[in-house]
């Protein structure tokens, strides 16, 4: 009896492990840039698992250059993405320079918002990464926003409800792994 508890318990733990792996590599390749937004506010909670992804995202001598401005006053994130869907929030993540010669502050705060990208689709939400709208940002809205003293915008990401989320038929094609990958 005690060995037929172990193999069954043994067969659940490697069945949970390989299923796990599995979702977890077909996670990794299947993300896409949501165009299928809809209406619907995030939840507190799901707001917080994508914002804290952020957070946690890795960053140069782990020096956290970034800030969150969450953008969820719908009238405000019109004059940034003029096509957002009512309920979606925006995140701007800025850090301290012009947002465009501050080369190693972008480079943390394209990890944040990658994080922030794969976070939000991973808990069935939708998610797109803009640098389109950083420009006229800084130009215009720095106020309005409020980041801190020296910040400027430099990735927002936004975020929202989408009727489906389906990687596998809305990601855009890819070149080929044979074009752009060498093995020495
Ligand atoms: C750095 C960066 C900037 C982007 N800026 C914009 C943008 O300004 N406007 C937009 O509609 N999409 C923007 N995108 C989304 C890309 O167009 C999208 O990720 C790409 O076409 C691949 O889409 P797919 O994953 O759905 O195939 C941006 C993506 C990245 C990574």
């Amino acid at each position: 009896m005690k060995k037929i508890v172990f193999v069954s318990v043994f067969l659940i733990w490697m069945a949970i492990g390989v299923s796990a792996q599995d979702s977890g590599a077909a996670f990794a390749v299947n993300h896409y840039a949501a165009r299928n937004f809809i209406s619907g506010a995030l939840t507190a909670a799901e707001l917080d698992t994508v914002l804290q992804a952020g957070i946690s995202a890795p960053s140069a001598r782990n020096r956290q250059p970034w800030h969150f401005t969450v953008v969820r006053n719908q009238a405000l994130a019109k004059r940034i993405v003029p096509d957002v869907s009512d309920g979606n929030v925006l995140i701007i993540v800025s850090a301290a320079g012009d947002g465009r010669t501050n080369g190693a502050e972008i480079l943390d705060c394209a990890l944040a918002a990658q994080s922030i990208y794969l976070a939000a689709q991973a808990i069935g939400l939708g998610s797109r990464i803009y640098t389109g709208p950083i420009d006229a940002v800084n130009r215009n809205l720095k106020g309005d926003l409020g980041f801190p003293a020296g910040h400027s915008a430099v990735v927002l990401v936004r975020v929202g409800k989408v009727r489906t989320v389906d990687a596998a038929s809305s990601a855009s094609g890819r070149k080929a792994a044979s074009a752009l990958v060498t093995y020495k």
